[in-house]
């Protein structure tokens, strides 16, 4: 009989950096999911790979005085680049693509074309702010000031020819597959895909552009291109071969539609949405589900390389092993939602979970079944009243680990495994085996004892093998596992080894970490990189002649309309602005509320010159509870509009004269 399917994804990265521990964290939870597939014994294809398309890399080349393709190869192929990154934490992926493959450039001309010539694209004309200076389309709200991002010049109303994709004709047949179905998960998803997107109304999408040449042309009219989230989109398609010749369709047949794509909470739109619509417009199945996980938080704020906050994965992952940091990643955070990380908390998991509690459990395993034993247990073997629970948690494991595991609920699952574990330490505590070991005639309860430990450790092993790879097989080694007791069949029963099961005492896989020592180590390595950060000049992203991404938001606990009223926010206007000696990061403001001067102080020097800032108007809390600052030197008096920009930048909305002192509902 041929074996079940199952066909998982990554998002493709956008290689215009190096990797973090943001996007290490989604890898390895697709890579541990592969595994618990293929353990379970499915025929599983794992994609993952790179988006390499776009004005951003364009620019990013730029800056590097390389060609495009040669900057994209370097942080993918080159020294500790992307592919690197994901050797080292063993990621399983079966399949790699880059979208400046050929096979996948061909596969979306046709594409493009195909939906063109069933009239769901077809040409327009983008309006826009027109920088002539440095030939971009511009959004309003990218405009800084009212001019140009990049240069700072002034702007004019400007139309462009663009292609579009009939997104509207979908939006009842995407809104019933979000709300009547499971194809977006976790649930809490759905509502705000609904709430922020459909239910406004859905808009045709701007799917070509003209004034950058990074992109895939389109192959019947090539002075545009396509837009990138085509591009990337149908990479879970064509890297199956779809509509190319690099890969035999027959994958396509086998694997499509995806079990699953695992992405990030900000491009949920993009795969529950634009994703769904394309598909449908192609007649193509859909996927079973889109997972959208939550993000990994520094200091309660997204990472960004401008911010000098990012996360080097492969400088934790060499310090502290790769399935160290996979098991970190997927044990403290729970998968749907957001989490703070910090070293505290790795150095603590690890310690505390796999030092200690697995890592201990083994060592005294096996160091006791070489001390009493030699190694091999002897057959006879005496049961005791302090086994039956033990057993009866190792048996019903594997259903509990399952059914976690199915919901993608990997911090649960680990738990459950945990749970075990600790049992097992505290089964060693209850049945003393230095004291059985004091007597002949207790020898035979002793090896029992020994046994059930074995037996427990070898079921979590089981079970660990995808979010620990390499650690499972030495563990397996040291209690003598034979590889058909390595099987997910025979972690559903306890008692399968050999009762003349020999152990071995092998190197401790989980040495205990100084904390104390180790966190300045890495606090002085992350103050250097932040410094270096600071010097640096920061090219922001600007993906910018693209259509604006609609906003993205976290959504905060519900607030009644009452509680809204609370807030009061009104159109204020800067009257003054000056850098402060005491901080690098705020600027003091006084702004004129209709009534008064206030005193603001607010994070954003690196973003705004004062000079900048002066004469404009901009959105404040007003009614804000007064907050001292710098030890009681200033008092700021309120807190200014600023939306966070997926790059971590900070970036202010200005209102017109006519609106200052007016309240904002
Ligand atoms: N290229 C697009 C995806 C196209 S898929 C057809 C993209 N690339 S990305 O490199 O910016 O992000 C890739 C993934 O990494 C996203 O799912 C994103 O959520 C994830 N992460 C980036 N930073 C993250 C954290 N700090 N935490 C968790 N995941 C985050 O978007």
């Amino acid at each position: 009989m041929e074996n079940k399917k199952f066909y998982i994804t990554t998002p493709i990265y956008y290689p215009s950096d190096k990797l973090h521990i943001g996007h290490t964290y989604c890898t390895v939870a697709t890579d541990a999911m592969a595994r618990y597939k293929r353990l379970q014994g499915y025929d599983v294809m794992f994609l993952t790979g790179t988006d390499e398309h776009g004005q951003k890399i364009e620019n990013k080349a730029n800056e590097a005085g390389v060609t495009p393709q040669q900057f994209v190869d370097n942080i993918v192929e080159g020294e500790k680049g992307v592919k690197d990154l994901w050797k080292l934490m063993n990621i399983s992926y079966d399949r790699f693509i880059r979208t400046t493959d050929d096979y996948h450039m061909t596969s979306i001309q046709k594409i493009f074309k195909k939906m063109y010539e069933k009239g769901d694209i077809y040409k327009g004309s983008y309006k826009g702010k027109y920088c002539t200076p440095c030939e971009s389309f511009w959004t309003e709200s990218q405009l800084k000031d009212g001019c140009c991002p990049d240069c700072g010049r002034p702007v004019t109303d400007a139309e462009e020819e663009a292609y579009f994709f009939r997104l509207s004709k979908y939006a009842d047949k995407v809104r019933d597959l979000l709300e009547n179905t499971d194809f977006l998960l976790p649930r809490s998803r759905v509502n705000e895909m609904v709430h922020n997107f459909i239910e406004p109304g859905l808009e045709d999408l701007c799917v070509s552009r003209t004034s950058f040449k990074w992109g895939i042309p389109v192959d019947f009219d090539q002075k545009h291109v396509v837009y990138v989230w085509i591009d990337a989109l149908f990479n879970y398609t064509t890297a199956l071969g779809f509509l190319n010749d690099r890969y035999d369709d027959s994958d396509y047949n086998k694997y499509w539609p995806a079990d699953v794509h695992f992405v990030g909470k900000e491009i949920v739109r993009f795969h529950s949405i634009i994703w769904p619509a394309m598909l449908m417009s192609m007649e193509m199945p859909l996927p079973k589900h889109v997972y959208g996980h939550g993000w990994l938080l520094l200091d309660g704020g997204k990472m960004s390389k401008s911010k000098g906050n990012v996360v080097d994965p492969y400088l934790l992952a060499e310090r502290y092993s790769a399935d160290a940091l996979r098991y970190f990643l997927l044990r403290d955070f729970p998968f749907g939602s957001d989490g703070n990380f910090s070293n505290e908390l790795l150095i603590n998991r690890i310690n505390t979970d796999l030092a200690n509690d697995l890592g201990n459990l083994l060592s005294r395993t096996t160091a006791m079944a070489n001390k009493y034993f030699e190694h091999s247990l002897p057959a006879e073997q005496a049961s005791g009243k302090e086994d039956e629970d033990i057993i009866s948690m190792a048996g019903a494991l594997r259903g509990k680990y399952e059914a976690h595991m199915e919901k993608y609920a990997f911090q649960s699952a680990l738990a459950e495994v945990f749970a075990v574990i600790a049992r097992a330490n505290k089964y060693i505590d209850e049945t003393a085996p230095w004291t059985l070991a004091k007597s002949e005639e207790t020898k035979p309860r002793l090896a029992r004892v020994l046994y059930n430990l074995a037996e427990t450790l070898r079921i979590c092993t089981v079970l660990l093998t995808p979010f620990m790879p390499d650690s499972c097989v030495k563990i397996f080694d040291q209690l003598g596992v034979p590889s058909e007791l390595r099987t997910w069949e025979s972690a559903a029963e306890f008692g399968l080894m050999s009762k003349n099961a020999s152990l071995c005492k092998g190197e401790n896989l989980f040495p205990r970490i100084d904390a104390a020592k180790e966190l300045a180590e890495l606090e002085a390595l992350q103050e250097a990189k932040k410094a270096a950060a600071d010097t640096e000049e920061n090219a922001k992203e600007t993906n910018t002649n693209m259509p604006a991404p609609m906003e993205i938001t976290d959504h905060e606990e519900e607030i009644s309309f009452d509680d809204f009223c609370k807030i009061e926010m009104r159109v204020c206007k800067i009257m003054n602005c000056e850098a402060i000696k005491e901080s690098k990061k705020l600027l003091k403001l006084s702004v004129f509320d209709g009534e008064r001067e206030r005193c603001i102080m607010s994070g954003i020097a690196k973003w705004y010159k004062p000079e900048d800032l002066i004469g404009k108007n901009i959105g404040v809390v007003v009614n804000l509870a007064p907050r001292s600052m710098m030890s009681g030197k200033y008092v700021s008096e309120g807190m200014i509009f600023a939306a966070d920009t997926t790059d971590g930048d900070a970036s202010i909305a200005f209102y017109n004269d006519d609106t200052v002192g007016m309240r904002i509902h």
